[in-house]
Formats: structure tokens, C-alpha cells, sequence
């Protein structure tokens, strides 16, 4: 059959899609494989189900498109995790609608007393996965869409605390397996067993939304993950239910690269994955710290800076959030081009959480065309800072927080982060003391050996570049 070979197909282009998205130099064309591949699985579905119309095909490619155009347009980078937040929440809430539908047809099916709607008649991989379905992808909705206003800036918190909280999702949980027990066993008929559906899904809605509201705004970015490798989880879940053997791998491949995205963060935020997989992740972060809180802090003008330059043969560039709120990309490219003009080797540290969304920086970076080899990771880079005359710190500020290494008490302690506080000369450009997405004091502004730059950063990077420039 032709629609097999196109499954076939299909899936092979999702898997070298997927390879090719984990470089930032192969990600474009990763992008396109896996596109084809899902337009060559809408192909196979059609044909399979014998729907194929070309017309309907490519009047909703169209729309698609157009919508998906203006959505990609429109969104900031620095927003783009809220959208991939909303992405997962629609997967799920059609892993949802294919087992309802499944159910639907099974209920008219028994109401006509063509089947007998329990066990026997079901195999036991259905039986598993409508209840399965219904309420990971009723999480995932919910949650994903939660996870989607909170990182808008709503504060919405959980009305239970401590043991209630995690009692009242216990019991909840329970009462899914039971009903869903109930349902898969017939549930006394077609009423009982919309009724049971209704209420799997019902439950899984209000998981999601209460699973998520205690997280803290630092931990988002798991969540984010973790929800994506949900809708992945759903996905194939769904194709067990309606027998479809692409539905259940390309939801493979979500699940699984969504677990092993939360696996690295996990790492890159000090959180086990047991801690997250609890929805225990922790309360909001803590309300924000006070630039009385800090003394000793000094501030230096462009051209002092640019006089920390002679001499100078190394220096790291530490990117983060704030690089990319002012677009300042470029001209850091600039900067670069000009240190290395003059003899000092310039190389970028990138933390696995800087920015908003994984791989925010080199996506930045790349589109400044910043050559990758340059572009280091944590773990290989850290032990260089030692050695290294300068370090820029350009919109960055939990990923470099030194509280992480030693107090105790804070909410990031054991969180890895980019040791910059052992360089000969640290630079911080950022705009004021205000804290970082953790909301908390960083104590590298107070250290000797550290220089704040109050400035936006594409415009302090620009006055440092032009006194560079005159030097
Ligand atoms: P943050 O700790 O969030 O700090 C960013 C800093 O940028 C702020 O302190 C802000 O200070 C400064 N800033 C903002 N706009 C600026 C501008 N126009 N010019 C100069 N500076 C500007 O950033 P980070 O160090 O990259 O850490 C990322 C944080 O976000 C982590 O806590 C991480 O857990 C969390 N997070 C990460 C992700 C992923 S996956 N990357 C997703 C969600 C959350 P001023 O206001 O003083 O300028």
C-alpha cells in the first residue's frame, strides 16, 4: 500500500529532522525535513482513511501557513517559549480529541448493538491507552496553557500548600484510575461510559492547571519541556488507540527528545527529574532584590572600560537574557571582530538556561553570524575563566549568580553556572541592579574584581566599541 511507504517515509524524515535540529548549523534544514515528513504523513492518513482530497489539502496548507506565518511574525524571540508552551498545549488537546473521537465511535457502535464496549472486545493496548490518552493529553492541555500565562507575567498560585497540595493530586490521580478501570471494563453502558470519559478529562484539565501553578518562574523553562515531552507521550498514546503505527512513533520521538531536553535542563537547573516528574518544583521565586541590599558596587564609564582593553589577550563574552531583549547581537559581533584585531582572543561561554528557551543564544549568536567554533558550553569553558583577562557579561545574571556555589539558603544553590567571578576583570553590562528571572541578589556585583556598565546593552556595547575605536 502506498500510504505505508509514505509512513515509512515519513518517519525516516522525522528521525534525520530530529538530528539535525540538535546544531545550530544543520537546524534550518532540520526544520524542513521534518516538515515534509509530517505534509507526506497528512498524505498517508488521507489515503489510508480514503479522504484524500488534493483540493482540501492544499486549501488547509494554506491556512495553515498563513496563520502559522502571521503567529512566527509576530512573536519576539525572547516570547517564543510561551509559544512553544501553547504548541504542546494544542498536541495535547488533540491527543484528547482522537480518544474521544475513538470513544464517540465506540459508543454509537454499542449503542447499536454492534459491539460489546469492554475488555474482550478491546485489545489490551486500547484498553491502556484511551485513559492514558485522555489524561496525559488533558495535562498537557491545561498545564501547557497555564505554563503559557504564567511565563506572561500572571501570578497565579496554588489555593493548597505543602501535604494538602500534593494529598489533593494524589487523590485526584487516584480517581482517574479508578473511573478509567470503570470505564475500560464498560461502565454499565454507553451513558457510563461518556460519563467516565468526561470525568478522566475533566480531572486531567484541573491537573494540569494544578500541577503547574506552584511552579516558580525559574523552573518554567523545565516545565516547558517536560509538557513538551507530555504532548509527545499523548501523541503516541493516541495512536495505539486509533491503530495508526506513525501516530505512535512520531509521538515517540517527541516523547523521548522532550525527556532528554528536561534531562539536560534538569542538570543545567540542579533539579532531578524525579522532583519534576512530582510537580515539586518548588514556589515562585522570591519577590526581588533591593539595590540597597548591595554595597561596594562600581561602576565604570565606557572609557575606563575601554582602557582595561590594553594589554588584554583573552577575553570571554557571557550573552543572556538581556543581550537579547536589546538585539544586540550584532554588535557584540563587532566588538569581537575588533578585540581579535588587536590581539585578544575573544570566545563565548553559553549556559544551557541563559535567555528564555534552550539554544536561545546560539540561535542569537548565529544570526549574527558569530562563528560557532566560538561558542563554548559550560562545562568546557568554566575552568578557562581563571585564565582569562576579561569577561563581558552582556544581559546575563541568574547564569553567572556565585550564590549558586555558596549560600545555602538560596533558591538557586547547586544550580551550575558560569564561574565569571574568577576572571582577572569581569564587566557587567546591564541596565541597573534589578535581579535576573530568579528574582534574587547576585553577589558578583559586590566583588572586587567586577565592573558594572549600567547601560542598555546594545548601546553600552556600542560606546565601548567606539571608544575602542578611538583608542
Ligand atoms: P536573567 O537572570 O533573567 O537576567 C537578565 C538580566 O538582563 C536582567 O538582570 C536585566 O537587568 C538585564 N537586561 C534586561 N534587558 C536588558 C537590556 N535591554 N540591556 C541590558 N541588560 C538587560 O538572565 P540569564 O542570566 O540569561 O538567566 C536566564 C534565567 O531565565 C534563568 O534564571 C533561567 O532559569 C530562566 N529561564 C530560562 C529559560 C531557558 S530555557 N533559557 C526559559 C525561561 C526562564 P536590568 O533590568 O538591570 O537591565
Amino acid at each position: 500500500m502506498l500510504y505505508q511507504y509514505l509512513y515509512l517515509i515519513a518517519t525516516v524524515l522525522f528521525i534525520f529532522g530530529i538530528m539535525r535540529l540538535s546544531k545550530v548549523r544543520t537546524a534550518r534544514s532540520g526544520n524542513v525535513y521534518a516538515s515534509v515528513g509530517m505534509l507526506l504523513a497528512i498524505v498517508g492518513v488521507l489515503m489510508e482513511a480514503g479522504k484524500l482530497n488534493w483540493y482540501a489539502l492544499v486549501a488547509g496548507m494554506m491556512l495553515g501557513s498563513a496563520v502559522g506565518v502571521f503567529i512566527a511574525v509576530r512573536t519576539p524571540m525572547t516570547a517564543m517559549p510561551e509559544m512553544v508552551g501553547a504548541l504542546n498545549g494544542l498536541g495535547g488537546g488533540a491527543s484528547t480529541l482522537v480518544a474521544l473521537g475513538y470513544l464517540v465511535e465506540e459508543v454509537a457502535k454499542l449503542q447499536s448493538g454492534q459491539v460489546l464496549f469492554d475488555l474482550h472486545d478491546m485489545t489490551v493496548a486500547q484498553a491502556i491507552t484511551v485513559p492514558v490518552t485522555l489524561l496525559v493529553g488533558g495535562i498537557t492541555f491545561s498545564g501547557s496553557f497555564m505554563a503559557f500565562f504564567k511565563l506572561r507575567g500572571k501570578n497565579w498560585s496554588h489555593p493548597l500548600q505543602g501535604a494538602a497540595r500534593h494529598g489533593l493530586h494524589a487523590v485526584l490521580g487516584i480517581l482517574v484510575v479508578l473511573i478509567s478501570v470503570w470505564m475500560i471494563n464498560g461502565a454499565s453502558g454507553g451513558f457510563g461510559i461518556t460519563l467516565a470519559a468526561g470525568f478522566v478529562v475533566l480531572v486531567a484539565l484541573a491537573l494540569g492547571v494544578f500541577l503547574v501553578m506552584p511552579i516558580g518562574g525559574a523552573d518554567m523553562p523545565v516545565v516547558i519541556s517536560l509538557l513538551n515531552s507530555y504532548s509527545g507521550i499523548a501523541g503516541a498514546a493516541s495512536g495505539f488507540v486509533v491503530g495508526n503505527e506513525l501516530l505512535v512513533v512520531s509521538g515517540a520521538l517527541v516523547g523521548a527528545s522532550g525527556i532528554i531536553l528536561t534531562q539536560i535542563m534538569c542538570k543545567a537547573m540542579n533539579r532531578s527529574l524525579g522532583n519534576v516528574l512530582l510537580g515539586g518544583l518548588g514556589e515562585t521565586a522570591t519577590g526581588g532584590a533591593k539595590d540597597s541590599e548591595y554595597k561596594g558596587v562600581k561602576s565604570a564609564t565606557p572609557e575606563e572600560l575601554a582602557l582595561l582593553f590594553d594589554g588584554a589577550t583573552s577575553c570571554i563574552v557571557v550573552p543572556g537574557y538581556g543581550l537579547a531583549v536589546a538585539q544586540a547581537q550584532h554588535t557584540v559581533r563587532e566588538l569581537d571582530e575588533l578585540l581579535e584585531k588587536r590581539g585578544c582572543k575573544v570566545r563565548y561561554a553559553i549556559h544551557p538556561v541563559a535567555g528564555r528557551m534552550p539554544g536561545h543564544m546560539n540561535v542569537l549568536l548565529a544570526e549574527a553570524d558569530v562563528p560557532y567554533e566560538k561558542l563554548l558550553e559550560m562545562d568546557a569553558i568554566n575552568p578557562d575563566f581563571k585564565q582569562t583577562d576579561i569577561v563581558i557579561v552582556v544581559g546575563a545574571n541568574d547564569v553567572v549568580n556565585p550564590a549558586a556555589r555558596t549560600e545555602k539558603t538560596s533558591p538557586i544553590y547547586g544550580m551550575p553556572i558560569l564561574d565569571v567571578d574568577q576572571a582577572r576583570t569581569v564587566i557587567v553590562l546591564k541596565r541597573s541592579l534589578s535581579p535576573g528571572y530568579a528574582g534574587i541578589k547576585n553577589p558578583l556585583f559586590e566583588l572586587p574584581n567586577c565592573l558594572m556598565l549600567f547601560q542598555d546593552a546594545k548601546q553600552g556595547l556600542q560606546a565601548l566599541l567606539s571608544e575602542l575605536k578611538a583608542a
